[in-house]
């Protein structure tokens, strides 16, 4: 009861107080004021001054209490630093340290007791990679002279490549940096063929990758996956004599039983069927053929035009790619003297890829194939690696070793 009586009056004190004010404002307002209501004016101005007070202290702080924070803030990368790495910074006083951005490569080198105090610039450099020998590997190829950038690079190699990198006591790597399909195991050779060349790097890692620094059919290597879809069989790669595609089916064109693996044989069906439509009339002549018959087909161009005359127009034995079951030789019934004709050409360049084939010896690829322009030769991939290699302008060969070869 005591209680509710106090608040009571209290309420009617500040009722009261309340409409006196406002009288109070009213009366200041209309110039008709007295002495008690000057007062009362004074007493209103200085609560406000306490409150402009009490406002610029609280902002004031707020502003302090962010810097503060910011600070913390704009340090808090160095404070990630661990504690063995702090203390090393002491020991070794390298104080400098903290004026940098926390560098991770750097906080594992000074934690792990690894720092090579002449490379302390370069480990702010190296992206790290969370891989047990990392530090070790790092502390490596800056000994061999790369530096943090240099090494960001090696680090985008395969594995392979990385530890034979390794092995090389001077920094070879540097002007083959950017290169994708860098392969270390090719290192001497594309020394060597960037000395008798003025091929751009690029060209010269590519080609020595092709083989091209070697005389075709030199070093040709047994291809062992001839199954795959996307196998390249040329001057560089061959097939078993015994080598027999999978599944072979006869093209639905066929007069003679030629035949093709059997998703390049339902693909060459919509791709004649496409070109009838846009009034090209094409046929298959030879497909699939065994090694037997490359082997007759090529000794006789042997014996009528020479080995070296035969080589640009037909693959030896095991080195065709009709023998994948994967190509198609094309002719157009009503063209006499060649198999197509200009006509037919562009219509198959701007379209077999949209089958799943490419034009596999065109003008541009001669140094690389080693045959002469084929208008007629399509070889099956499938529409994805089709459509990427047509539109890439690239013979098969650069475009695998560019983009399909692990190395
Ligand atoms: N005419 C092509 C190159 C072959 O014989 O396979
Ligand atoms: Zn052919």
């Amino acid at each position: 009861m005591v209680g509710k009586e106090q608040e009571k009056q209290e309420k009617l004190v500040q009722n009261n107080e309340l409409t006196f004010l406002c009288k109070a404002v009213n009366l200041y307002k209309s110039n008709n004021y007295s002495h008690d209501i000057i007062i009362i004016g004074d007493i209103m101005k200085r609560k406000k001054l306490k409150k402009g007070i009490i406002i610029t202290t609280v902002v004031f702080l707020l502003i302090v209490i962010s810097i503060v924070f910011t600070n913390i803030f704009n340090t808090g990368s160095k404070k990630y630093y661990s504690d063995e790495s702090i203390k090393v910074i002491k020991e070794e006083k390298l104080k400098d340290i903290y004026k940098e951005d926390y560098s991770k490569t750097l906080d594992e080198v000074l934690k792990n007791n690894k720092l090579k105090i002449e490379f302390i610039e370069e480990y702010s450099k190296i992206e790290y990679i969370d891989d047990k020998n990392f530090i070790d590997k790092i502390n490596d190829y800056l000994d061999i002279g790369y530096n943090g950038k240099e090494i960001n690079n090696i680090f985008k190699l395969s594995e392979k490549n990385q530890s034979k990198l390794l092995d090389l006591e001077k920094k070879e790597f540097t002007k083959y940096i950017g290169i994708t399909n860098f392969n270390i195991d090719n290192l001497e050779r594309y020394n060597d063929y960037l000395k008798s060349t003025n091929k751009d790097i690029q060209t010269v890692v590519t080609y020595v990758n092709i083989n091209l620094d070697k005389p075709f059919y030199t070093d040709s290597k047994l291809v062992d996956n001839p199954d795959d879809l996307t196998i390249i069989v040329n001057k560089f790669n061959h097939l078993e004599k015994k080598f027999v595609p999978k599944d072979l089916v006869t093209l639905f064109d066929s007069k003679n039983g030629a035949k093709m693996v059997r998703p390049a044989a339902e693909a060459y069906k919509e791709f004649i069927e496409a070109a009838k439509k846009d009034g090209i009339t094409l046929e298959s002549t030879t497909a699939y053929r065994s090694y037997s018959f490359q082997n007759t087909l090529y000794t006789n161009y042997v014996a009528q035009d020479g080995v070296k005359e035969a080589d640009t127009y037909s693959a030896r034995p095991g080195s065709s790619e009709h023998q994948l079951g994967l190509a198609v030789d094309l002719n157009d019934p009503n063209v006499s003297g060649s198999r197509l004709d200009d006509k037919d050409y562009k219509w198959v360049l701007e379209n077999s890829y949209k089958y799943g084939f490419i034009v596999r010896y065109t003008e541009a690829g001669v140094p690389i194939t080693g045959y002469m322009e084929e208008p007629w030769h399509i070889r099956y991939l499938g529409i994805e690696l089709a459509t990427k290699v047509a539109k890439s302008g690239l013979t098969y060969e650069e475009y695998y070793d560019l983009y399909m070869a692990e190395y």
